[in-house]
């Protein structure tokens, strides 16, 4: 679909729910008169997405109709395909006071007035149907599932006003959002751009299926989440400090666009897949890679499912292109990166490694080897890791 900004944004508009003007001001002055919601992080992030249009067509907190049709079916109510519960639950306490119709002040952790939300809607819901349909699993030791479980039973729902787009504490120049990513893509004259999701230091794997992307479009869109993340993940500044360190040393930096992505994680596998593809044509991609396991944890998602799921799509419903790379590893017998696709290699010549393994080698102060990691990316781990 064509729009002024390149690609359209999901549903056709960019939302922007940043508040400005007078209606600004009018909500501030009744900052000590509205009931307060106090939003936990994730909360935190899925309001300023929303507000900054990273999940268009969303306007606010889901109402009941598009969480069931989101839940059951991977669409929203009226039909646009959406696979994720963007949901503002809290407990029946905090609900029972709070009168549909009215204006809630959204708190962050700290107890800052940043948003505001018209509460259209409470509904309570049923957390195991949400853990099944959506995590493909009930048990409670699934991070994603975990935090389902963990949060309050009744759902807010209503549109939300962000009061202000802070710069972001830890990579304030590193703070994209669509509108400007679109217009970064547009000044470059980039018309095809793949976006990358990652939750991990980058290792070469990443960096091959990102340039074998990269020799067939026009530009790199390498989107880090720095959002939640569970307690093990390697945080998201040492995280960054390697992806400079790819960009000083690997890529042409002409090619590629380093922004942070403030999304939670989920680690809902292939359902998340979907979501991050949607997010990432918000940001004006046009493709986005999905490898192995994408967004999955432990052994809850087979190898490719998070490919697969976009098979339940119609041709071009979701409006962006999933670019599905295999499991890369490094190839002993060609001496490169690569695939069972491109490799006639046998497993033993083949270097791979699991994050939990190479955080336990960190952990033991050894590097992981070069076929693994580039040296320097290794290097600024060991350096994190001792700290
Ligand atoms: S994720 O949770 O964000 O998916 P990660 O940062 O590890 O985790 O992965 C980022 C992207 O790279 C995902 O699309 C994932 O499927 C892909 N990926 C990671 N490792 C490999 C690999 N060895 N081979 C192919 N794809 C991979």
């Amino acid at each position: 679909m064509s729009h002024p900004d390149g690609i359209a944004p999901h549903g056709g508009q960019l939302i922007n729910r940043i508040v400005t003007g007078t209606q600004r001001e009018e909500f501030l002055s009744k900052a000590d008169f509205l009931p307060r919601v106090q939003l936990d992080e994730r909360a935190v992030s899925d309001l300023q997405l929303i507000a900054i249009g990273g999940f268009s067509p969303l306007t606010g907190f889901m109402r009941k109709a598009d969480y069931d049709r989101v839940v059951e079916e991977m669409h929203l109510a009226n039909g646009l395909p959406w696979s994720i519960p963007i949901t503002l639950s809290v407990t029946e306490e905090v609900a029972a006071p709070l009168e549909e119709g009215s204006l809630i002040r959204l708190d962050d952790s700290t107890g800052r007035y940043i948003g505001v939300l018209q509460l259209s809607e409470k509904f309570t819901y049923d957390k195991a149907r949400e853990a099944v349909k959506v995590y493909r699993t009930d048990e409670e030791k699934h991070p994603g599932v975990a935090v389902v479980y963990r949060q309050g039973n009744v759902n807010l729902a209503g549109d939300v006003w962000l009061l202000e787009r802070d710069p972001h504490p830890l990579f304030p120049t590193y703070q994209i959002d669509p509108a400007q990513s679109r217009a970064a893509f547009r000044e470059k004259g980039w018309k095809t751009i793949v976006g990358f999701q990652t939750r991990n230091p980058i290792h070469r794997a990443h960096e091959y299926i990102i340039k074998c992307a990269l020799e067939t479009v026009d530009g790199l869109f390498l989107h880090p989440l720095v959002g939640a993340t569970k307690e093990d993940d390697i945080s998201a500044d040492i995280r960054m400090r390697c992806y400079e360190i790819m960009l000083e040393h690997y890529f042409p930096n002409n090619r590629v666009i380093l922004a942070i992505n403030p999304a939670a994680m989920r680690y809902a596998g292939p359902r998340e897949a979907i979501f991050h593809a949607l997010i990432r044509k918000n940001y004006g991609c046009t493709h986005f890679i999905v490898g192995r396991d994408h967004a999955g944890v432990g052994d809850y998602y087979g190898t490719y499912d998070a490919q697969y799921i976009f098979d339940e799509f119609e041709p071009g419903e979701l409006g962006i292109q999933p670019l599905k790379f295999e499991h890369a590893f490094y190839c002993k017998r060609t001496l490169g990166m690569a695939t069972t696709k491109t490799s006639p290699s046998l497993p033993e010549e083949r270097v791979h490694l699991s994050g939990t393994k190479v955080r336990e080698m960190l952990r033991r102060g050894e590097l992981p080897p070069p076929e693994f990691s580039r040296p320097e990316v290794a290097a600024e781990l060991a350096k994190a890791m001792k700290v």
